[in-house]
């Protein structure tokens, strides 16, 4: 009897075939389940990762009500085409403040998730307001209300303490001082010592939208600048130990 033959066995007895497909997807299924039992943690530590400001923190969340994430992904996998076009491929850890993640699904647009510093803040501004005064045959939507809506960062506090609730560890410190550092950030006039302090020398100060109040558009450009920047992959290794 052939190997074809031994195989028309199986395939020709539905109960044995169903019998051994089994088996085989549960000796699969315990191959890859059973090692996660055995780790501390499934995500990789890595340096520069901090919980987002208040600012960036608003400002993804008018990503999301906004379905930005529609039209773009925000995770580059480790494929050639990819890490070239964007850059180091997404990290978990990069992602372990997020909730909801970003990581998207679907590309009409680029993936975002390394757009931080990438273009200058009037760039943002004006392709915000009309996409194709800066890239003609763009098919995305003009988002100029965002700039003309002012936002006081009053329920801020509200939504840190909601991240703090699953998870992102937001100081007492930080929940506290979250209107000071949501308005600080956007006004490089303004003292912002507590802010660098409790999120680190790297946060940007400034004036994103380039317009007197704080407006959607600064909560969203701040965010989008620091998309990707946190962790630095000159010095980064992967812990190849695990
Ligand atoms: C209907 C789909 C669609 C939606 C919705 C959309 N975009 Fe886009 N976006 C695009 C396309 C297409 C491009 C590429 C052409 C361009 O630069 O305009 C793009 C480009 C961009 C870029 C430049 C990326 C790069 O690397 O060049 C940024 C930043 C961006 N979008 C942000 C946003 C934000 C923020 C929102 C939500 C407020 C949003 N987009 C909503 C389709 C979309």
């Amino acid at each position: 009897m052939g190997i074809l033959d031994k195989h028309k066995v199986i395939e020709t007895n539905a109960t044995l075939l169903l019998v051994l497909s089994f088996l085989v997807v549960t000796i699969g299924g315990l191959v890859q389940i059973v090692p996660l039992f055995y780790l501390d943690n499934t995500i990789e530590k890595v340096e520069g990762m901090r919980p987002y400001t208040p600012l960036e923190l608003a400002g993804r969340d008018v990503y999301i009500r906004e379905g930005c994430y529609v039209c773009h992904s925000q995770m580059i996998r480790p494929m050639r085409d990819e890490v070239e076009r964007y850059g180091h491929y997404s990290l978990a850890a990069e992602s372990m403040y997020d909730h909801p993640f970003q990581w998207g699904s679907k590309r009409t647009g680029p993936d975002l998730a390394r757009v931080g510093g990438r273009y200058s803040d009037e760039w943002h501004v004006d392709h915000l307001r009309d996409p194709q005064s800066v890239v003609p045959e763009s098919v995305m939507p003009k988002y100029g209300h965002l700039e003309d809506t002012l936002i006081d960062g009053r329920y801020i506090g509200d939504l840190m303490s909601t991240n703090a609730l699953v998870g992102v560890p937001y100081s007492d410190d930080m929940l506290a001082n979250a209107q000071d550092d949501f308005a600080a950030q956007a006004d490089p006039d303004s003292d912002y010592d507590g802010l660098l302090e409790r999120y680190g020398e790297k946060v940007s100060v400034r004036n994103f939208d380039g317009q007197a109040g704080i407006s959607e558009a600064d909560a969203l450009i701040a965010y989008l600048q620091m998309l990707g920047t946190l962790v630095d992959f000159s010095t980064f290794m992967p812990d190849e130990s695990r």
